[in-house]
């Protein structure tokens, strides 16, 4: 690259005034980068193409950064307007291929590629202004309203290099070389032969340092004794992952662990999957071109590629082959004497778009002696992502890290040549599924110790736990099951009116939603937490809920729930669940004879404009279902749109004025409120008791 790119803001070293122009600087240099990726697509048709199935195509991911930004700010409160609604329903969710992730091209009317560029436009003028104006206090921490503004920048620093594989995987006439994307000439030099390093034991302690912006599952403390092992001194090439090719890898099904032979059957892979065949001579294909196979380069293959080369070399050689874990890949990394602030200010490493748009010579960047620890491609470890000791999730982006503690995410470490900002951080943990591509290769290790794997088959998010056993737990104090108790109650006022489909919206784990389909043909449960909706899933697809419970301090009892328990099982097939935001819901959420919001408007930003515009995807003569407890909370809703539980004048406005008449216009009240209790178990010793009010309301008009 012929620019030089900013490292991530340092964060404890710097006065205000300093740090804000920094920030500022950091914002504009990663919006202009990634408006500079996108040229590399030829026509507005390469927008709308998907790259690969089961992703979005890049129009999503060209406005999804920019989404994430006014998402988090209006979350954060630091601004109250929309840009553009429709663009930041349509943007929002959808790229991990997650149960949540709609990607049905039939709910998308995609905007034109300029469409999206104005846009992002004005999203940068929103930012910048805050940037600029926005008061600034140190430090500069997780809990400071600027991490919001960091959050955004590091977002659009990952979807520069996860849109950047899309680009190498859409087809050839679709994009285009650019001089600012060059990629390394040093194609036709030879592999060097790869050899062992030795590695001494090392006592591995992990604690994220305040120096820079950091994800959710950089906190916590890990700590851990790494034995020795041998490390390969160079990341595996091209030449070298041949002879694993040659040998009739591909084709020899023992070297495949059972997730791999499935992952390989349906991909039909022969070989990795950027390298093109043409008769006996091998290509391969890099971001916007193809050029001959640079055999010294390092390989680009997934998790189970890797790992059948590995168990490939195992038998050949008797040894015990593998990749590192995490612990193993820091210990290779303090074997090499590097460190962030050695990382940071050296261009020896094909890290921060410093050399090419490409990878490079394997034994390009010597780091000790050993050779690229960081950079050129990100490196698979064993290790599924799992949460430290004293994980938290952050409150804006509460499903950055949670969906991924599932056993089958693998973290990746090191980086790649267009790794920058957290992403080139030592600290930084990516885990991605292990069939994913990314700019990623592997370096193997030897070592006959076994893999420490850390993954927990129980739910263990406290919140998750509570509202597990809230919807499909045990009955106490004699209170039974609210969402059912709702879900009853719903069903028996509406006697003989369509029942085709419902809409439970905040339904959190989704026991209503379950309950409503005995009655209801179909039914969708939205929440805003992904995790909810992850747990919720989960029951359908397996229809069995395990978790833990705490009973004091950190004594905690084991559960399991399951569908067929609750007679739930024959129902679940007409259930299905979305992430997404009540107050900006997608267009396609519509026509519905019953809507329950159960415990829902006092958790909203903005519940006034929610309830003025929910009877849309409401039915004529269908039922809107309200309940709940009226606790309203600054934390979760600006004052000035609380719909009662103030003094206005002098007298009191309680919710239920306010709800009459916000939906006086469309609606009509069905009957008197009545209150239903609910009970939630915190521990084995505390217990929240809450009266829920509900109200039935008819839309008329
Ligand atoms: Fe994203």
């Amino acid at each position: 690259m012929s620019t030089y790119l900013n490292r991530s803001t340092l964060l404890d070293t710097q006065e205000a005034t300093a740090l804000r122009e920094q920030t500022r600087q950091y914002f504009h240099q990663t919006a202009d980068l990634y408006e500079s990726l996108f040229q590399t697509l030829v026509s507005d048709e390469a927008y709308y193409v998907n790259p690969i199935k089961l992703r979005h195509p890049l129009i999503f991911y060209y406005g999804h950064t920019n989404t994430f930004f006014i998402n988090k700010l209006i979350l954060a409160g630091l601004i109250t307007e929309r840009v553009n609604p429709q663009f930041e329903s349509m943007f929002a969710v959808g790229v991990d291929e997650m149960g949540w992730d709609d990607i049905n091209a039939q709910n998308y009317n995609w905007p034109t590629p300029l469409e999206v560029k104005t846009y992002r436009a004005s999203v940068r003028k929103v930012v910048d202004q805050l940037i600029c104006t926005l008061p600034l206090n140190l430090p500069m921490d997780w809990d400071n309203q600027w991490w919001t503004i960091l959050m955004g920048i590091e977002h659009e620093r990952i979807h520069l290099e996860t849109s950047s594989v899309l680009i190498r995987q859409h087809a050839l006439h679709y994009v285009q070389k650019k001089d600012t994307w060059r990629s390394c000439s040093a194609i036709n030099t030879i592999a060097p032969s790869n050899s062992l390093v030795d590695i001494p034991p090392r006592l591995i302690k992990l604690s994220k340092s305040p120096e820079h912006y950091g994800w959710d599952n950089e906190y916590g403390n890990f700590e851990t004794e790494c034995t020795a092992f041998q490390a390969a001194k160079y990341l595996t090439s091209n030449a070298e992952f041949l002879t694993f090719v040659e040998a009739g890898g591909y084709k020899e099904d023992s070297y495949w662990q059972e997730e791999g032979l499935a992952w390989r059957h349906y991909a039909q892979a022969m070989h990795p999957t950027f390298w093109v065949q043409q008769g006996d001579v091998w290509k391969l294909r890099l971001m916007t071109e193809e050029v001959a196979m640079p055999w010294s380069w390092p390989v680009e293959v997934n998790y189970h590629e890797a790992k059948a080369f590995c168990n490939w070399h195992s038998a050949n050689t008797g040894k015990q082959v593998r990749m590192p874990s995490e612990h193993e890949w820091y210990s290779l990394y303090a074997h090499a004497g590097l460190s962030d602030e050695k990382v940071r200010g050296s261009m020896n490493a094909n890290l921060f778009l410093d050399h090419y748009a490409s990878s490079c010579p394997v034994n390009t960047y010597a780091h000790g002696d050993l050779y690229d620890v960081v950079g050129n491609v990100w490196q698979w470890t064993e290790t599924p992502i799992f949460p430290f000791d004293g994980f938290k999730v952050h409150p804006l982006y509460d499903d950055f890290s949670t969906p991924t503690f599932d056993g089958r995410h693998n973290i990746i470490k090191g980086g790649s040549w267009i790794a920058s900002g957290n992403e080139a951080l030592k600290d930084a943990r990516y885990a991605f599924r292990r069939h994913f591509f990314q700019h990623a290769g592997f370096r193997y290790i030897v070592t006959d110790t076994p893999l420490q794997i850390h993954a927990s088959h129980y739910e263990t998010d406290k919140q998750l736990s509570e509202y597990a056993e809230f919807h499909y737990g045990d009955i106490y104090y004699g209170v039974p099951n609210f969402p059912k108790a709702l879900s009853d109650f719903a069903v028996q006022h509406l006697h003989t009116r369509p029942a085709k489909k419902a809409l439970d919206l905040g339904c959190a784990t989704g026991r209503a939603s379950f309950e409503l389909a005995k009655h209801f043909d179909h039914v969708t449960g939205i929440d805003f937490s992904a995790r909810f909706i992850g747990l919720a899933l989960k029951l359908i697809q397996q229809g069995i809920l395990r978790y833990t419970m705490v009973n004091e301090g950190d004594l905690v009892s084991y559960q399991e729930r399951s569908l067929a328990e609750l007679k739930l099982t024959d129902v679940a097939h007409k259930v299905d669940f979305w992430q997404g935001d009540a107050c900006n819901l997608k267009p396609q959420f519509t026509g519905y004879d019953f809507i329950l919001a159960a415990n829902l408007i006092d958790r909203l930003y903005n519940p006034r404009d929610f309830l003025s515009n929910i009877h849309h995807r409401l039915n004529i003569g269908g039922v809107l279902m309200i309940t709940s407890p009226y606790t309203w909370l600054e934390e979760h809703t600006p004052r000035d749109q609380w719909i009662g539980g103030y003094k206005q004048d002098g007298e009191n406005v309680s919710t239920i004025d306010g709800l009459k008449a916000l939906l006086d216009e469309h609606f009509k009240l069905m009957q008197s409120p009545i209150e239903i209790p609910f009970v939630i178990r915190e521990t084995r010793h505390k217990f929240q008791h809450s009266l829920s009010e509900v109200t039935l309301w008819e839309r008329m008009r």
